[in-house]
């Protein structure tokens, strides 16, 4: 059996699959986020281990065979968070997360050509090397003592196998990285001050980082030393998780957040279109990554707003598409980072009427998301190399929602049958692989799907139309918001 454990924002995930990756048992534990000033958002790491602690007691409780049969271990985790160990490994202050935007003014200025030239990314607030630089300014005394820096769920690693060890996706993450030679670079890490040695060493996410340790093996079951895989930061993970590999394949996730991931043979980097290209956690690709700030997450404030289930409000629309509405709606309700990375625009409804009902806000809601992922299509370049996106996340549900984004995306939507596909899915299956040695393109296959999505043929000309409206709407909104 394999073991796939993901280090979510606010939950730690176990998922525990058979040699055939059917599902045994999954566990999982909930995590605090800290906000103790604006902009702040940090975690204790020290709550991962006793998250990881309790995940496995779980599953030793519920299946202490099938937990002693395990050969394979794969981490998933959030991406960018700086763990900042001193002497011995000891963690000096709590990690600094993906969301915490308090190093925007390092950012701007580590974020130069140079940079983006190496790194093959805009240096983002929420990546990890400026949140060094700001705790170098603001924190000097403990900035002094920093012996290594890790990745949230390389902290897991280190504690899990003795290791500090990181892997290709999620260091691609922390503008330490030279993205195009898979390796760290001594460039960056000198415009924060650190050395090499501040770096773990670097595997692939299908090889193995290390050995379970012996005394957690005993205390679960498990037989010593079997293999901890490098896994991949989140995204790279549910890539995994739903079997997008091949250089041309992609997954759309409606989550609170919208991502457009698609994998690619090369390293094409287009830092200026704020598009995501980081390594996959497979050797000898790369993927890219649109991301859009409120997708579902759009649906879910208007739900709140009108008191209604989001799955209600969809369910409004029935099943059959219908041509762009009059009234255009930006899901920018906490800013945008692609393509604007701007993080402080704010959303807008243009085109209210006397008559605009609940549907039609809905309607409005889903097709302004949709426009927005096609804005990380159009900063990928096209749609013309995918010949299809998985769908996932919550937002998925919504058949109307998939038909329009297959007709707004010009592209095939295709929807997995129920069940687990995600982060701590695609950590166990680059666990069996580390484990066996397996080709990853035979583990890491496409779930059996449920449902396809065409786009609408006599629809595609009126949505396009109905985007170039809604790209025309920000820059009239960002001078009003100024
Ligand atoms: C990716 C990103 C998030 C985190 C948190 O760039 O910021 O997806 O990985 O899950």
């Amino acid at each position: 059996t394999y073991l796939g454990l993901d280090l979510g924002t606010s939950s730690l995930k176990a998922l525990l699959i058979d040699e055939n990756q059917a599902p045994i048992g999954t566990a999982s534990v909930p995590l605090t986020v800290e906000r103790p000033h604006f902009g702040w958002s940090e975690q204790d790491p020290k709550s991962w281990i006793s998250a990881t602690e309790a995940v496995l007691d779980q599953l030793k409780a519920a299946h202490p065979a099938e937990l002693a049969a395990v050969a394979g271990i794969g981490l998933s985790g959030h991406m960018h968070g700086a763990t900042i160990l001193g002497e011995g490994d000891e963690v000096l202050r709590p990690c600094i997360m993906w969301n915490d935007t308090r190093s925007h003014e390092e950012a701007k200025e580590l974020d130069t050509e140079e940079a983006r030239a190496i790194t093959g990314n805009i240096v983002f607030p929420g990546f990890t090397a400026p949140k060094l630089l700001w705790v170098k300014r603001h924190e000097p005394e403990l900035f002094a003592k920093v012996k290594r820096v890790l990745l949230p769920k390389d902290y897991l690693r280190l504690w899990l196998t003795g290791e500090a060890v990181s892997e290709m996706s999620d260091s691609a993450g922390t503008s330490w990285l030279d993205t195009g030679k898979r390796d760290w670079s001594p460039v960056m890490l000198a415009k924060t001050d650190l050395p090499l040695s501040a770096m773990p060493r670097l595997v692939e996410g299908t090889e193995s980082s290390g050995g379970l340790r012996a005394e957690l093996a005993s205390k679960w079951g498990i037989k010593a030393g079997v293999a901890v895989a490098g896994g991949g930061g989140d995204n790279a993970a549910s890539a995994c998780g739903v079997g997008v590999v091949a250089p041309g394949t992609g997954f759309l996730s409606l989550g609170t957040s919208g991502v457009l991931f698609t994998s690619s043979a090369g390293y094409d980097p287009r830092p200026e279109t704020a598009l995501h290209t980081f390594c996959h956690a497979i050797p000898g690709l790369w993927h890219q990554m649109g991301v859009t700030l409120s997708a579902a997450g759009s649906l879910e404030w208007l739900s709140k707003l009108l008191e209604e289930k989001p799955g209600d409000l969809t369910a409004r629309l029935g099943d059959t598409l219908e041509g762009p509405s009059r009234l255009v709606f930006l899901p920018y309700l906490s800013g945008e980072r692609t393509p604007h990375n701007d993080a402080a625009i704010r959303g807008v409804f243009a085109g209210l009427e006397a008559d605009t009902d609940r549907a039609a806000m809905v309607k409005a809601v889903l097709e302004g998301v949709a426009f927005s992922m096609r804005d990380c299509v159009e900063a990928g370049g096209g749609t013309e190399t995918v010949d299809k996106l998985i769908a996932v996340g919550a937002g998925s549900r919504s058949r109307y929602w998939l038909k329009l984004m297959a007709t707004v995306l010009e592209t095939e939507i295709v929807l997995p049958q129920s069940g687990d596909f995600g982060a701590a899915f695609g950590a166990a299956r680059l666990g069996l692989c580390a484990a066996t040695g397996a080709d990853p393109l035979s583990v890491l296959t496409v779930p059996p799907l449920a449902d396809r999505f065409q786009p609408e043929e006599s629809l595609i000309g009126p949505f396009r139309d109905a985007y170039r409206r809604y790209r025309a709407l920000y820059p009239a909104v960002k001078s009003v918001l100024q």
